[in-house]
């Protein structure tokens, strides 16, 4: 496996492994969304750090940061017009994606944009293709954002994952993230880039 950094280029491949890796609210709203939502990230280089692992030049991991938590859940927002109206809509009826599911992380992003400032580190999206899970990759991605932060030298990087997403919380903790609260169904959790025990492959 070898790591290297993404560009804007591979949105479509990105997009189409988050399809297959992750089963949240914006692989619900479609390719073309989460497409968009890569294209987003990727066309923004000084404030996103992004890293794929590849094996045998395939994609089987990615990871993107973000050194202004703020500002990209914001630009995160204007991806939502009136044209996402009607597949929201078919979503609700469908019952991929509820009502309450996207009030509640609306109010959990309100309490961490509060808690946090703008210049804050933290990880916007991480995945592995279910064929490679298990096998160190999520581990080194985090591991190549995390010396990226501290060469610029932040503080903590923050995360925040689904409080059901028992894989996820159980997968940031062993690496030395710790749970900071939970709030309408999500959890965010931080890790300190300045103590002495860092991930094990430090
Ligand atoms: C969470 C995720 C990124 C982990 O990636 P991964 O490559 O499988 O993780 P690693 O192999 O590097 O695991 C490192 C350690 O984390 C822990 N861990 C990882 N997945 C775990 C799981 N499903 N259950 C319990 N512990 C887990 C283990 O201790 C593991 O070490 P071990 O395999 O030696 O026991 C991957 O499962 C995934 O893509 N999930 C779907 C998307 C997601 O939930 N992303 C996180 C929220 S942003």
């Amino acid at each position: 496996m070898h790591i290297s950094p993404l560009s804007y280029v591979q949105s479509e491949e990105i997009a189409s492994l988050h399809k297959s890796a992750v089963s949240d609210t914006s692989s619900y709203l479609g390719k073309k969304y989460v497409t968009r939502l890569y294209q987003l990230l990727l066309s923004h280089p000084k404030q996103h750090i992004s890293f794929g692992a590849f094996e045998k030049g395939h994609l089987i991991g990615v990871i993107i940061a973000t050194t202004h938590i703020r500002n990209t859940q914001k630009a995160m927002h204007t991806l939502f017009t009136f044209r996402s109206l009607p597949t929201l809509f078919f979503r609700f009826l469908t019952g991929g994606i509820t009502p309450k599911k996207v009030v509640k992380r609306l109010l959990f992003e309100r309490k961490i944009q509060a808690l946090l400032g703008n210049n804050t580190a933290a990880i916007v999206v991480l995945f592995v293709d279910p064929t490679h899970v298990r096998t160190g990759v999520g581990k080194a991605l985090v591991h190549s954002v995390i010396v990226k932060f501290k060469k610029a030298q932040a503080k903590f990087v923050y995360v925040d994952v689904s409080s059901d997403n028992d894989e996820g919380l159980s997968f940031f903790e062993h690496i030395g993230f710790i749970k900071l609260f939970e709030y309408f169904g999500g959890t965010l959790l931080r890790y300190s880039l300045t103590q002495k025990k860092r991930t094990n492959q430090e």
